[in-house]
């Protein structure tokens, strides 16, 4: 199988080689494909040496696979022009998402979805990801009414740029000198929480990141009645998002049921004893691939309601690790299409 990987450079795409790499995905040559800047550049990937193409009507033909991660404008313009060469596109970006036509897909809760495919299969927003991972089960046992979201979300998620950012900022403030100004957010991140992940558009009060929680959820749920709000907060930490989740549930589960169902649910580990310090932290989701899910209590405040706390490596699970998890699925189930 030929693969391409679009945005192989990025934060995404090269946490996409290295997983294919520890999954030993079965592609007998991978291709990189990035911006004119890059190409020409090789990338060492285990025992090969792979060398950066860029994007042209000649070096996009004869792909079975093409996993893109090089932002909306890219997957709009050359996700179709791949798919008519053959090959079935797994994106990061969330122009393709909501599309009809287009499933969007979480390999441990909606993969038969991936059978609909028409050439392009969407890979949720990583914030949703790790949520729905956790939801699942609870839906599945207890149905789901509502959903009050909180995301404490790491600057790796807005690309390698923000995370310089965050870097250079908290060396200037350790070192009492000159910080420098904010370029990637629109404050500074160093030593502070911002309730704005993305952008306000168009006169709307939640932002972009939190509408896309809030419509994703529901596409990949299934189920287009649950009620969500979401607020989403960038806080300076690199790599992992973390969120408080609430629960409110169609039949009645214990928080004692929900760990029981949680503990085997497939891509999620419970860590939930508080009382000896024990849930989940960014710092213990980063580099893995479980979903992270403790501090499951009662809210009380309201009827059938569970408060959840719920981690996870938002460039892993959160976006290569699905993608490839995809694309495996894909490849297994005899989705992937002959090359042109
Ligand atoms: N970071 C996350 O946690 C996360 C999670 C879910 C989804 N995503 C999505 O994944 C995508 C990539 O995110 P990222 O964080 O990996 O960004 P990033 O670190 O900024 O990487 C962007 C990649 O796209 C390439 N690229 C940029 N412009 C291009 C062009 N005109 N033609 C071809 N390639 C081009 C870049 O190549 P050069 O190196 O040559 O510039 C680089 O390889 C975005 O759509 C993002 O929304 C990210």
């Amino acid at each position: 199988m030929r693969v391409a990987i679009v945005g192989a450079t990025g934060a995404v795409g090269s946490t996409m080689l290295g997983i294919m790499r520890e999954r030993s995905f079965p592609a007998d040559e991978v291709v990189p494909f990035a911006s004119e800047r890059s190409a020409g550049r090789t990338i060492d990937w285990g025992d090969r040496n792979l060398t950066v193409a860029p994007l042209t009507d000649e070096t996009i033909q004869g792909f079975e696979l093409a996993l893109f991660s090089a932002g909306s404008g890219v997957s709009e313009e050359w996700g179709p022009r791949f798919a008519d060469a053959g090959a079935v596109i797994v994106d990061n970006s969330s122009y393709w998402r909501m599309k009809d036509d287009v499933p969007l897909v979480v390999s441990e809760v909606n993969p038969e979805a991936l059978a609909n495919h028409n050439g392009i299969v969407a890979n949720p927003n990583c914030s949703t990801m790790q949520m729905v991972v956790a939801l699942k089960p609870i839906l599945d046992t207890a149905g789901i009414e509502r959903l009050v979201i909180s995301t404490y979300q790491a600057v790796s998620g807005t690309g390698q740029r923000a995370v310089d950012e965050l870097h250079s900022q908290t060396r200037a403030v350790l070192e009492a000198t000159e910080i420098p100004p904010a370029q990637i957010y629109p404050h500074q991140i160093a030593f502070n929480a911002m309730p704005q992940v993305e952008s306000f558009k168009d006169g709307d009060d939640y932002t972009t990141e939190e509408r896309k929680m809030m419509a994703e959820t529901r596409k990949i749920l299934g189920d287009d009645s649950i009620r969500i709000s979401a607020t989403c907060v960038r806080i300076p930490v690199y790599t992992g998002h973390s969120e408080s989740v609430n629960v409110q549930t169609r039949d009645d589960l214990s928080p004692e049921q929900c760990r029981e169902l949680l503990a085997t649910a497939p891509g999620v580990k419970v860590l939930d004893d508080p009382a000896n310090g024990i849930y989940p932290l960014a710092i213990d989701a980063a580099g893995g691939d479980d979903v992270l899910v403790g501090r499951i209590r009662r809210d009380s405040s309201q009827d059938r309601c569970l408060n959840l706390w719920v981690v996870g490596d938002n460039l892993r699970k959160g976006a290569a690790l699905n993608a490839v998890q995809l694309a495996e699925l894909l490849n297994v189930r005899g989705l992937l299409r002959a090359a042109a």
